[in-house]
């Protein structure tokens, strides 16, 4: 049988890379996507892997990423929607650059990508998109609105396509994320270019608390094992299962307390996590 080929976006850190390494090891095919291609040393010295530039939101290294996977292996099979950042901080002190930012990367990224890869799907009438949504994608938490916009966004869009791909024997899945340790943490970003005198000292006990909470492991149930969600990844791809999925006990245990709990409690228990007391 002709070896499959997966597409996956954001493979030089977390999720992506590890992603990349599952398929490889499973026989895929991989075309392995990143801003920095020139800095990548390990997935480049792999058999089957090849590590080509894509930034999610310049769609002209899309569409050569694409063609250039399709000149190497000849088909894409799947397409792993993985590259994504947090922004955060008082939603009045983002600025327009900083909320086109993370909706270009965290959505028009995903659409565009998606878009790109259909005409080769349709013609092999057949693919699997997975979407690595969050937990944040079905709970609105806390100072991560702009985050949670593009997640739940990103949930939304891939709810819906499904229907339309059904015929083409194309599946889209989302795969949801509680916490987990990867570059993620570092590369959350304060969304503040439109920075409000009035909230110095708001934003300011935010950021010092906020600091304090990324450097313990999340309570009460720390964090996942990044491989659990590159197996998931997979098991989407290769597999039967829902169409959305949650990862990490935290993202089951807070969607399970969402249902018991009374809104008020569930709500406490977010702001009290997040918020300076
Ligand atoms: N870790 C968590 O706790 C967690 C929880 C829920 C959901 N997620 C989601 O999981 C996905 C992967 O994140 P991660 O945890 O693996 O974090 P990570 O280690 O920071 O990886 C993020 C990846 O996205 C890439 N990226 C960012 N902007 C990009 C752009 N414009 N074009 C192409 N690639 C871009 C980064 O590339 P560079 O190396 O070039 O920056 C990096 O490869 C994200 O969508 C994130 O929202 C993470």
């Amino acid at each position: 049988m002709m070896k499959k080929t997966v597409l996956i976006t954001g493979a030089s850190s977390g999720f992506g890379r590890l992603t990349a390494r599952k398929f490889q090891q499973e026989g895929w095919n991989v075309i392995a996507t990143m801003r920095s291609p020139e800095k990548e040393t390990e997935l480049n010295a792999l058999s089957n892997v090849l590590v080509t530039r894509l930034d999610v939101t310049d769609s002209t290294t899309i569409q050569q990423a694409i063609q250039e996977g399709l000149k190497e292996f000849g088909s894409i099979d799947a397409l792993i929607n993985n590259a994504g950042f947090g922004a955060i901080g008082y939603l009045e002190e983002a600025s327009e650059e900083d909320v086109k930012k993370q909706m270009d990367t965290n959505f028009t990224g995903v659409v565009n990508t998606i878009r790109e890869v259909l005409p080769q799907m349709r013609r092999q009438n057949s693919g699997t998109i997975v979407n690595v949504t969050s937990l944040a994608g079905s709970v609105g938490m806390p100072m991560l609105s702009l985050y949670n916009a593009s997640k739940f966004a990103v949930e939304g869009l891939s709810e819906s396509l499904k229907f339309e791909l059904e015929q083409f024997g194309i599946d889209v899945k989302t795969v949801a994320p509680g916490a987990f340790k990867t570059g993620f943490g570092n590369a959350m970003s304060f969304a503040e270019g439109n920075k409000k005198a009035d909230l110095d000292t708001q934003r300011e006990r935010f950021k010092e608390n906020f600091e304090a909470i990324l450097a313990k492991p999340p309570k009460p149930f720390g964090y996942g094992n990044p491989q659990d969600v590159a197996d998931l990844i997979y098991r989407c791809t290769t597999s039967k299962t829902p169409n959305k999925n949650l990862v990490g006990k935290d993202a089951k245990m807070t969607m399970r307390m969402r249902r018991l709990m009374s809104k008020r409690s569930f709500a406490n228990m977010l702001k009290n996590a997040v918020m300076p007391k």
